[in-house]
């Protein structure tokens, strides 16, 4: 089987700059769905159809034989446009859109299975019923229930506009259906675009059977708008939460946990409500993610509590049995083994040692409006609240800083370094100011 994935569309109903398949699902490009879910079922080839100027797309496709559709002239063209690539190619056509990211591999096969099962078809068409047929080609039937025709909504007669079976858009066919039929279709129509799904009637001229597989409304879902985008998203996240929980991962409120569709789960894993999982999280064994934190590009090793309201950014590997407490961030950071960073603190651009405890306001002064600047804390050692740490600097093993010190200079191990000013005492002050401010109240 080869396959053609269409993507030279713009997607101007997404209203952006960016080309519609590269908006994302899950934290991953939609046409790298579509591709991922493709490459499990090993076709031979695989070619990407793009549309001018998308070198963004193209990069994320080296992978497969790219053609450009110079003019968007409607999916019969975009398909035509990969034949030259696929010209001494004999066997199995599939064509799926780039739009289309939650398709799976079963439904693949399904297709794959109604093409070859019956000789007399020329061509299958994936069909389902999504809960709004608004914008979708609608597939209309015989008597005996096989495919008449598809019309595009554009097209569609009132009548027509009551059929609930739609055109998901994906259809197989063989290599001579391609090479023998495709070149005859026209572009009489609305849009005046080469529709793919003109090949129905083209295979009924000639005595040829059309196969329909129908597959579930969720997963078939097209994207051309936010909305739709949304939609999509909505439907992914609940895979990826079923996912999780069935390999082991509590999600206390799994509607409000949002995952990626890299984020990677140890064993007995706690999520609490509104947590947030970006790109490239890797959690450990038993470790527990407090409502309201918010990770991205983040390891958690085994035991590690993070949360509640913690943000971990990109670079930053939280060591085994470490503690992440509220309103912390951390960025590019190594946290060690069993250490404490209990409350409110910033960490970025650090290697920070094992069983070192970081108290509540403690701030890496990473930037010093120039360049980044990295900050080292040894094990065991005790950075006291509210203390600055002015980076390029160090602080040795077992070393301990006063609360409130602004550190510029390296702390030896087994220091112990305040900088804070020295506090006064003065007798009776207290009863003097309250004199001057009699009419005041404390
Ligand atoms: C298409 C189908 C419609 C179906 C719907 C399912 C046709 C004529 N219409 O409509 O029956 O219900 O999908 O989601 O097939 N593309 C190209 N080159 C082109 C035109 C399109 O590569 O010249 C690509 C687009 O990038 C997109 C896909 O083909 O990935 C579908 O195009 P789109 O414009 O989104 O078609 P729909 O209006 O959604
Ligand atoms: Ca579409």
């Amino acid at each position: 089987m080869a396959v053609i994935v269409l993507a030279a569309g713009h997607g101007t109903r997404m209203q952006s700059e960016v080309p519609k398949v590269l908006h994302q699902v899950a934290g991953r490009p939609m046409i790298r769905h579509v591709l991922d879910t493709v490459e499990t079922v090993s076709p031979s080839r695989i070619v990407v159809v793009i549309g001018p100027d998308m070198e963004d797309v193209e990069s994320l496709c080296r992978a497969y034989t790219i053609v450009v559709q110079e003019e968007r002239l409607g999916t019969a063209h975009a398909v035509l446009e990969a034949r030259e690539a696929l010209k001494d190619f004999e066997g199995n056509i599939l064509v799926i859109f780039g739009d289309t990211p939650l398709l799976t591999a079963d439904t693949i096969l399904l297709m794959r299975q109604a093409l070859d099962e019956d000789k007399k078809n020329a061509l299958v068409v994936l069909g389902f019923e999504p809960e709004s047929p608004k914008g979708y080609g609608r597939i209309r039937c015989k008597q005996d229930g096989t495919i008449a025709s598809i019309v595009e909504e554009q097209e569609a007669s009132s009548e027509d506009l009551k059929i609930t079976l739609c055109n998901s858009g994906a259809m197989i066919f063989s290599s001579e259906v391609m090479f023998k039929e495709l070149g005859k279709v026209g572009n009489e129509n609305v849009k005046g675009e080469y529709y793919l799904t003109d090949l129905i009637s083209l295979a009924h001229d000639r005595g040829a059977k059309v196969g329909l597989v129908v597959g579930l409304p969720d997963e078939l879902r097209g994207v051309n708008s936010r909305v739709d985008l949304a939609g999509a998203e909505a439907v992914m996240q609940r895979r990826l939460r079923t996912r999780a929980m069935v390999a082991g991962v509590t999600l206390i409120d799994p509607t409000t946990t949002w995952l990626s569709m890299d984020t990677i789960f140890g064993r007995d894993v706690t999520v609490g409500p509104n947590v947030f999982l970006g790109k490239s999280v890797e959690v450990g064994d038993r470790v527990e993610i407090k409502s309201f934190s918010h990770l991205e590009g983040v390891k958690l090793e085994n035991d590690v509590a993070v949360g509640p309201f913690a943000r971990l950014r990109p670079g930053t590997v939280i060591g085994s049995g470490a503690k992440v407490g509220n309103f912390v961030e951390i960025k590019a950071a190594q946290i060690g083994k069993a250490t404490k960073v209990s409350h409110l603190t910033y960490i970025g651009d650090s290697n920070v040692g094992n069983h070192v405890n970081v108290g509540a306001g403690t701030i890496t002064c990473n930037y010093d409006g120039f360049a980044k600047h990295l900050t080292e804390i040894g094990d065991g050692a005790f950075i006291g609240s509210n203390s600055a740490l002015v980076a390029p600097v160090s602080v040795g093993e077992n070393a301990i800083i006063g609360a409130g010190s602004v550190v510029t200079d390296d702390v030896e191990e087994d220091e112990l370094s305040v900088t804070r000013a020295e506090q006064k005492h003065l007798k009776g002050g207290a009863k003097r100011w309250k004199g001057r401010r009699s009419t005041d109240k404390f």
